[in-house]
């Protein structure tokens, strides 16, 4: 049996790149496993945020969670913060890594470049993702492309880990999409989706009102050939709406181009806009209802019971194994 754990920040409005390389496969692993999906607002506070916001947003992406599909009685949704576990492995982890590893992650180089000031958790933030996934024995992470290189950190905190201290944690394997694994911005094929984007023409949000995803669409960015169809290198733009009309519709990106032969960028963003408007729709809807729902905070509070007394028996293990006194 899978143990499957992922997580999503609350840092902003959750975009069709968190959904299609992520969130969406949440749902359908929900029957291969058992699966824990967390808020991970601890690794939110790398980049301060206001206290308000980041409350708003913890909710928001917990009814964001079962308005997708994932089912309370399948799957364990849970606020990171309210685990104490995670910042208290996250600490070991950061005692088991090493400063030159954390330095050459891209995320930490792209988020640190330019800023003035810098907090030591944006640094440290793969060393809270590693904690995060080996507390619950987790066998397989899905994630999106940009995740890669923090998922062999924490195999490598693993194996150092086990190596040192003799057999504590599972070395997960991580679950990467072939296709919609990087879904990259509207207005720059050549930088990822980000919800942290200020510009929000740069991503479709998954609470887009249809009107705003028929602007989006119709402004992103395409290329002068003229002729929709698939080339990553040459016509990234392109090739980026092609893969969130597939994975929209789940049909093939062959099929797709077939269907807009001889046809302009104008069909086919039209088209896209709608298949987009119609996987969004439904979830918006749901969303509406379990915003209202009085049962949100019931459902986290026992995600959070059951994942504490997860977290609590690898902690002690962690704990023995490391010569940590218990009393
Ligand atoms: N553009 C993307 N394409 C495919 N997958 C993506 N993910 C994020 N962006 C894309 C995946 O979504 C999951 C949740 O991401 P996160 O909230 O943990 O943070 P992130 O990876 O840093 O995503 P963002 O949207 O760019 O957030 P901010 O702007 O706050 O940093 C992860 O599995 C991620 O891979």
């Amino acid at each position: 049996m899978k143990k499957i754990f992922s997580g999503v920040q609350p840092s902003g409005s959750f975009t069709i790149g968190n959904y299609i390389g992520a969130m969406k496969r949440f749902v359908d692993l929900q029957d291969e496993g058992d699966c824990l999906f967390c808020i991970v607002n601890l690794h939110s506070l790398t980049v301060p945020k206001d206290a308000e916001l980041l409350r708003q947003y913890t909710m928001q992406l917990a009814a964001m969670y079962l308005s997708i599909g994932i089912d309370p009685n399948k799957s364990t949704i849970f606020i990171q913060s309210q685990v104490p576990e995670h910042a208290e492995l996250g600490w070991l982890m950061q005692c088991t890594g090493y400063i030159g590893e954390l330095e050459r992650m891209t995320q930490y180089k792209d988020k640190s470049q330019g800023k003035e000031v810098v907090t030591v958790g944006l640094l440290t933030y793969p060393a809270l993702m590693a904690a995060d996934i080996l507390l619950y024995n987790t066998t397989h992470v899905p994630v999106g492309e940009d995740q890669k290189q923090h998922l062999e950190f924490t195999r490598d905190m693993a194996q150092r880990f086990n190596k040192k201290y003799g057999e504590t944690f599972i070395v997960p394997e991580p679950m990467i999409q072939q296709l919609g694994g990087r879904i990259m911005s509207l207005d720059d094929p050549s930088k990822k989706m980000s919800k942290s984007n200020p510009n929000s023409g740069s991503y479709i949000a998954l609470l887009d009102e249809p009107k705003a995803i028929e602007k989006k669409i119709k402004r992103a960015v395409t290329d002068s050939e003229g002729v929709v169809r698939y080339d990553k290198e040459n016509k990234p733009a392109v090739s980026n709406l092609l893969t969130i009309y597939a994975a929209c519709t789940g049909d093939s990106i062959e099929n797709i181009v077939k269907t807009y032969e001889g046809r302009g960028y104008g069909d086919f963003k039209k088209d896209l806009a709608e298949v987009v408007i119609e996987t969004l729709v439904p979830i918006q809807e749901n969303y509406k209802r379990w915003m209202d729902s009085p049962e949100l905070h019931t459902i986290l509070k026992n995600g959070a019971h059951k994942a504490h007394a997860l977290a609590s028996e690898t902690m002690d293990k962690v704990k023995r194994n490391m010569g940590l006194v218990t009393l």
